[in-house]
């Protein structure tokens, strides 16, 4: 029989939780089936790190960008640093970026975000690169920024949490629906059903390790191997084989992140 060939689509090995074992964890991932992970920066520092990453581990890719939880007043050098930091051919996307009100409950800081959110999209739609977007507690906004300044991205909404009408009007808009650990918890609340309803082919699969570890790791450090879990989780909600889940999510990676 042919082995399941995943994609980890997000995550963060250059955490420094992955500093004393990240061999290992590729190596586990590589057995698992999990051949391609791409790591996503939330700091233009980090970012170089994540770039880095790609030169010494080949099963890894790059997305680069500033997270809402690390917003700063981006100065057009700052975007033009971005921008030349996505010319490493492993380079994928531009995140993660986007909005946290989970964490931003001040207003000035909230429009900060929203400003260097839609800057960093701008940086995408140049370079037409796929953007991966973080979004926590800010779905109308998010929304409302998409609609406006979305002509011409594609991307996905990773660590999805909104609703399904929601994720609907996403996956008709053609934005893809990033699933990781949560869908696998008892209170995964209305995930289940969001799973269900999305085109297979809308669909990604993800850990954002070292955060998010599926049930039965939850509360531990995640690791790109653990993908496996989500996939199986997937195949159960939606009552198809896993190797449909396997083949079709990898499809959909490579049509998003790796056709350059
Ligand atoms: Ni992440």
């Amino acid at each position: 029989m042919q082995k399941n060939i995943f994609v980890d689509t997000h995550c963060h090995l250059n955490d420094e939780k992955f500093n004393a074992d990240i061999n290992e964890v590729i190596s586990r991932a590589v057995e698992a089936g999990v051949t391609r992970i791409i790591n996503f920066g939330d700091t233009l520092n980090n970012s170089d790190r994540v770039v880095e990453l790609t030169v010494e581990h080949e099963e890894l890719y790059a997305g680069v960008g500033v997270h809402p939880e690390e917003a700063f007043d981006m100065s057009q050098d700052d975007l033009d640093r971005l921008a030349a930091s996505t010319k490493h051919e492993k380079v994928v996307a531009i995140g993660e970026i986007g909005l946290d009100y989970y964490w931003e409950k001040d207003a000035d800081r909230r429009r900060l975000q929203q400003k260097i959110f839609v800057a960093q999209l701008d940086v995408a739609r140049q370079l037409d690169l796929p953007v991966c977007i973080h979004e926590r507690d800010a779905h109308g906004d998010a929304m409302t920024i998409l609609k406006r300044e979305g002509r011409g991205l594609r991307g996905v909404m990773h660590c999805y949490s909104g609703s399904l009408e929601m994720a609907r009007e996403l996956w008709k808009m053609g934005w893809l629906i990033g699933v990781d650990g949560p869908l696998t918890f008892k209170n995964a609340a209305k995930l289940p059903e969001i799973v269900k309803a999305v085109p297979l082919d809308m669909l990604l699969i993800e850990t954002d390790a070292p955060y998010m570890a599926p049930t039965p790791h939850r509360g531990k450090r995640n690791e790109p191997s653990y993908v496996v879990l989500v996939a199986e989780k997937l195949a159960e909600f939606r009552a198809e084989p896993i190797e449909l889940i396997a083949r079709q999510t990898t499809l959909n990676a490579e049509r998003l992140y790796f056709n350059r």
